[in-house]
């Protein structure tokens, strides 16, 4: 530890004060920094993944403002994060290509800054090989001290070498400290952390460690809290939100959970991801058909349509029981818009086996799916299976799954074309001037005439011309 032993011997113990604490210490050498300069240090997290990806980096951009950096480009940046993904070996690369780039930029611009987080640097491989080719990033830390993020940023600008902090696991939560939302009326709320179910193709259970739950106290507070400032859509976060509250002091289940945060004044729409379908309860089912606010929307990720593929995953239910659990989900909600995972070319999958999973998509006939090739990932179970699919058979596979749940979504789609829709407005509309984009509860976007005042707005929309996965319309 390098840190100016006064500065270090000053900081609080506890957390979040602990971070408060480094947060005005980076804020002074920032300050010092830009006085240098003439002119104010700027920052661009660029994130990679999924949803809690997303929330992390709202966190760190949240520390970075209060520190007193300006949010930019990446390509001009003064300070570049990567929160990085490793579900499939295509992100890891993305990264290593990225970086090539910053190298020569870093060298022009020595005062820049680099760090590095997220899942990816949960993997021992990744960390020796950036500390070995990589030495000019920063600060590399992981999933489970993003919390930390102030206290290494101060040893960083400290100590001027590479900082790599990277924990196992945790059983620490720590809340409240700078947030910096993308959207002011809608939020990602983490309820738990981790995964335990080691599906055999999945590194996320090695990188994000065991399920965590959050106290349904600290979720309703943190909700009210986003609700008191102006968010109307919630979007309850975790690997397996059906599983939630298990391992809780006194246990709850996720449909109680969602009781509550239905109660919450000012929140109009609930909606959560992502849902394993062997944890999926009646209960869940009967809180969704009876709540005014949770979306018609699940997401219910399938992976195989196999019953020896989905053994061989470790995904503990077989096409039959996926067909039924959707089959009654489609009973029970009607106007629920089911979407799916679906992974091709899973060790020894056979045509016959990959036959199995386009039946399933035909007779569930998804709203969308996203499909994914196998990626083999270092550590886990799948990796050291024998008879990996060839790459050829996987393309072929890929592109006829492709097409399939392309059609179904078109047609699932086309269905809503004529009705009248409740919108959130979010975004005004890029490619269309004097247009904004509006998301329906299922999940479907619609553009229609509007203008950036009404971002945030509930309003009813007719659905005028299906163009496949969207549509155009007019408010009524
Ligand atoms: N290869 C391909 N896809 C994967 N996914 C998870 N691990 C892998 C892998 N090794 C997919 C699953 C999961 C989604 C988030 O990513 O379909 O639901
Ligand atoms: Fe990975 Fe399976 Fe956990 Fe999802 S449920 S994060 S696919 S191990």
């Amino acid at each position: 530890m390098n840190l100016n032993s006064e500065i270090w011997a000053a900081a609080p113990e506890t957390e979040p004060e602990r971070q408060y604490y480094f947060i005005e210490v980076c804020k002074k050498q920032v300050a010092e920094e830009r006085e240098k300069l003439g002119r104010p240090l700027t920052f661009c997290v660029t994130t990679f993944g999924c949803q809690m990806n997303a929330r992390d980096s709202e966190k760190l951009t949240g520390i970075l403002e209060q520190i007193g950096y300006q949010p930019t480009e990446e390509d001009t940046a003064d300070f570049v994060i990567y929160n990085t993904c490793t579900v499939r070996e295509n992100a890891n690369l993305k990264v290593y290509g990225h970086l090539g780039l910053l190298k020569h930029r870093k060298k022009e611009n020595p005062h820049m800054k680099i760090a590095l987080c997220g899942c990816m640097m949960q993997e021992p491989e990744v960390v020796a090989k950036l500390k070995q080719s990589y030495r000019f990033v920063d600060l590399v830390f992981g999933t489970h001290n993003i919390f930390k993020f102030a206290e290494l940023l101060a040893e960083s600008m400290e100590n001027g070498s590479m900082i790599v902090d990277i924990w196992k696991d945790t059983q620490e939560i720590v809340e409240e400290l700078p947030i910096e939302r993308k959207y002011s009326f809608k939020s990602g709320v983490n309820i738990m952390f981790g995964c335990n179910n080691f599906c055999s193709y999945c590194i996320v259970p090695y990188v994000r460690g065991r399920e965590r739950s959050r106290k349904p106290e600290d979720i309703i507070k943190e909700i009210e809290k986003l609700a008191a400032d102006g968010v109307t859509e919630v979007m309850l976060l975790g690997q397996n939100v059906n599983s939630y509250g298990k391992n809780l002091e006194t246990p709850m289940t996720f449909a109680e959970l969602l009781r509550e945060v239905e109660k919450i004044d000012g929140i109009r729409r609930i909606r959560f991801m992502t849902s394993h379908p062997k944890d999926l309860s009646d209960e869940l089912i009967q809180v969704m058909k009876e709540s005014r606010k949770i979306c018609r929307h699940l997401h219910l990720p399938l992976q195989s349509g196999s019953s020896r593929i989905l053994k061989a995953m470790n995904r503990r239910y077989t096409k039959e029981q996926y067909l039924e659990l959707a089959e009654k989900i489609r009973r029970e909600i009607p106007d629920i818009s089911l979407t799916t995972d679906i992974i091709v070319g899973f060790p020894g999958e056979t045509d016959e086996d990959f036959e199995e999973t386009l039946d399933v998509v035909r007779k569930v006939h998804y709203d969308n799916a996203y499909t994914f090739i196998y990626s083999r990932r270092t550590g886990t179970p799948a990796a050291s299976m024998e008879n990996q699919v060839s790459e050829a058979d996987n393309k072929v596979r890929f592109d006829k799954l492709l097409k399939l749940v392309q059609d179904c979504a078109r047609e699932q789609t086309a269905r809503y074309t004529g009705t009248v829709q409740e919108v959130l407005i979010e975004e005004v509309n890029d490619h269309r001037p004097g247009y904004v984009t509006g998301r329906m509860s299922n999940n479907l976007l619609v553009h229609f005439p509007g203008e950036a005042s009404q971002i945030g707005q509930y309003v009813n929309v007719s659905l005028d011309e299906c163009k496949g996965f969207y549509f155009m319309g007019t408010i009524v």
